[in-house]
């Protein structure tokens, strides 16, 4: 099932995620592939459970955007707990369509998160990838990656949604 994606404005983007507690359920597997599912349709490489209204700890990330298998990822109850290096270039974001801003993140990321059951497991990322672990796990924790933005930039992207929003076309 493809699910619409959540746009900013949304409270869901904005608070922490729940913890996942109960693994391997048919229920999870279906949610998770639905994600991919939703995840590729909108065209991203990751996908955070909040994006379609489901404030769970839960991400997906495929940064070959479906073109190798090898490379789904699934985080459950993600942790970022090691960072090195530094990147700086455009993200973007499914939730915040049409936009793209420079944003500096680690160059090398470790993130320990669990599997669909349960099993915790550790993942080195670089550049992309690092970067994709830092914005999905942001998302968790109900940080979008405008935070990381000058506030003037902010300022300027958050009028030009109202804007949109007042047109109707930002929903
Ligand atoms: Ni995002």
């Amino acid at each position: 099932m493809i699910y619409p994606i959540v746009k900013y404005g949304d409270p869901v983007l904005e608070r922490p995620a729940e913890n996942v507690t109960e693994f391997d359920t048919p229920e999870l597997h279906k949610l998770i592939e639905d994600m991919f599912e939703s995840m590729y349709a909108a065209r991203g490489v990751g996908l955070a459970a909040p994006q379609i209204g489901i404030s769970r700890r839960i991400a997906v990330i495929d940064c070959s955007a479906g073109e190798n298998p090898a490379e789904k990822i699934v985080l459950i109850n993600p942790e970022i707990i090691a960072t090195s290096g530094i990147q700086t270039g455009e993200e973007g974001c499914l939730s915040l369509p049409g936009f793209r801003e420079t944003v500096s993140r680690p160059n090398r990321v470790t993130v320990r998160a669990q599997d669909v059951k349960g099993e915790v497991f550790e993942m080195t990322g670089e550049e992309l990838l690092a970067r994709a672990f830092m914005h999905e796990t942001d998302h968790l924790n109900g940080t979008l990656y405008i935070s990381h933005v000058s506030p003037l930039k902010r300022d300027l992207i958050r009028r030009k949604i109202r804007k949109l929003a007042k047109a109707g076309e930002w929903a």
